[in-house]
Order: C-alpha cells, then structure tokens, then sequence
C-alpha cells in the first residue's frame, strides 16, 4: 500500500484523457498532472528537446512525491530512451507497450493503423511493440500534425468543418489500406475521436493510448503492491506551464463531469 500521488504528465493537456481514466479506475488515488502548455506541441521537435522537456516534467513530478510516473504523451512515450527511463527512481510507463497490447487484442486481420505526432511515427515506436506481438501484422502509419493544436484550441465538436476536413486528409491513406483497427497514437486524438470514426466508419475499432496506460498503470500498482487504501476520494492537482485559463476553459472538455481540483501554475525550466 502507498498513498503517494500518481504522477501523469503530457505536453499539454491530452495526457487528461488518461486522468479521466484513472479518476474512473481509482478514485482513491491522488494525482498529480503535469501539462506542458507553455511548450506544446512536443511532437515537431528534434528527439534531443522532447529528452530534454521530458526530464523536466519528470523532475517536477518527482519533487511532488509522485510513487509512479505515467508519461501520458505519445510523443515522450516514443522518444525516451530506455536507459533513461529505467534508471529512475520510481517505476515508469508510457503509452505505447499497452496500446499496442490493445491493438493487437482487437485485431481481426491484422491491419493495424497508426496516427500520432511525427515525432511518434518517425520513432517507428508502434511498429516495433506490435512486431514482438504480431509479427504477422501489418501496420499503415500516417503523421497528423495539425490535430494537436486543434485539440488544445478547442475545435473538437464532431461537426468542425476545419477539423474534420483535416481528419479526412490525414485519414484518407489509412482508410484506403482496409485497416480494421486505428492506434490513435497520441493522447490528444480522443478528444475528437467522433470525427477520426466518422471519417474511418463504424467497422473500425479506435484504440485510445491514455485509456490503455491508465489501465496498465493500475496494474502495475496492484502488482508492485503499491495502490492506495483509502475509502474518500483522492485528491487532484493539476500543474500547467502556462496561464491556468486554458485549463479550465478546456478541463470540462477533456475531464467531463469528473472536472475539479486545484489548478496551478509552475516555470517548468
Ligand atoms: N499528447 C501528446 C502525444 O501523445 C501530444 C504531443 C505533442 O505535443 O505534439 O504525443
């Protein structure tokens, strides 16, 4: 048992597509949310800076007293390299390893898509994780940049002429290899996963990556024993590294009815 704080951190605040998860998963745990807004996106830099902004956002959660870190960013998930991460010192997961799990389970002929940053399709992340579970897979990758900064401006209502011609564009050679499931490879995407299956068709299953880490992080608690024991509801501290109105203009938006806790901002460097 451990009633420290989980950590959770994202370039932005696509990373509270995992809270939500978690806040559904485990209300008894507290969480700590980091949310690099002030340098988001993360996925059209080079692989030195997301290294670099990474380990700050670890630094900070780990002076919060975090028991666990979730990196519940596509981007850091695909970039940070495993002598990294395994030297912390508490235990670490990213989104990838159980998104491709997901995937994989969902399967039924072995025609994978794989949407993210193009930091995230460049690292050839997704391909690697499904290959040890599917080698037999076949996996149709496509970038889709301008979906973050449309996610962190709010224009995701499922009839959003701009997003939605965007969605066709990026989608358009995913959907012509027949593909019967769809990684949405970067925690962000869920935010609008009614336009992606709109334009992909009812036949295609969406896998969302901060579901999958919330689920794999709870596990990974139960199994180090480390979850906490307590009946009242944990509590909830979100840190940005911009001004705090985005936050609260977006958190009913990505959080739902499951929105509160105190909001702050931090100078992350
Ligand atoms: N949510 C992040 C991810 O999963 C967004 C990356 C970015 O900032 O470009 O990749």
């Amino acid at each position: 048992m451990n009633n420290s704080p989980i950590g959770v951190f994202d370039s932005g605040l696509g990373g509270l597509t995992c809270v939500k998860q978690l806040l559904q998963l485990a209300p008894q745990e507290d969480i700590v949310y980091l949310g690099d807004t002030g340098r988001v996106p993360y996925g059209t830099r080079s692989t030195d800076t997301i290294i670099k902004y990474a380990m700050q956002d670890i630094e900070f959660l780990l002076s919060r007293g975090v028991k666990i870190l979730i990196a519940a960013c596509g981007t850091v998930s695909s970039t940070l390299p495993h002598s990294i991460s395994d030297a912390l010192p508490v235990p670490y997961l990213g989104v990838v390893e159980s998104t491709a799990a997901a995937a994989v389970k969902a399967t039924k002929t072995g025609r994978i898509g794989v949407i993210g940053t193009p930091a995230t399709i460049k690292s050839g992340s997704y391909l690697r994780a499904i290959d040890i579970l599917l080698p037999s897979a076949v996996l149709v990758k496509n970038p889709c940049p301008l979906f973050v900064p449309l996610v962190e401006s709010g224009y995701v209502q499922r009839d959003n002429p701009v997003t939605r011609m965007v969605a066709e564009e990026y989608l358009a050679p995913i959907k012509a290899a027949g593909v019967d499931t769809l990684i949405m490879g970067c925690t962000h995407y869920p935010i609008i996963k009614d336009i992606i299956s709109d334009v992909m068709g009812p036949e295609v299953t969406l896998i969302d990556p901060g579901k999958e880490a919330a689920a794999a992080g709870m596990a990974l608690l139960k199994k180090l024993d480390m979850e906490a024991l307590r009946d009242c509801s944990g509590a909830r501290n979100y840190f940005v590294s911009d001004g705090i109105e985005n936050f609260h203009q977006n958190a009913e938006l990505f959080l739902g009815s499951l929105a509160g806790g105190s909001v702050d901002q931090i100078a992350i460097d």
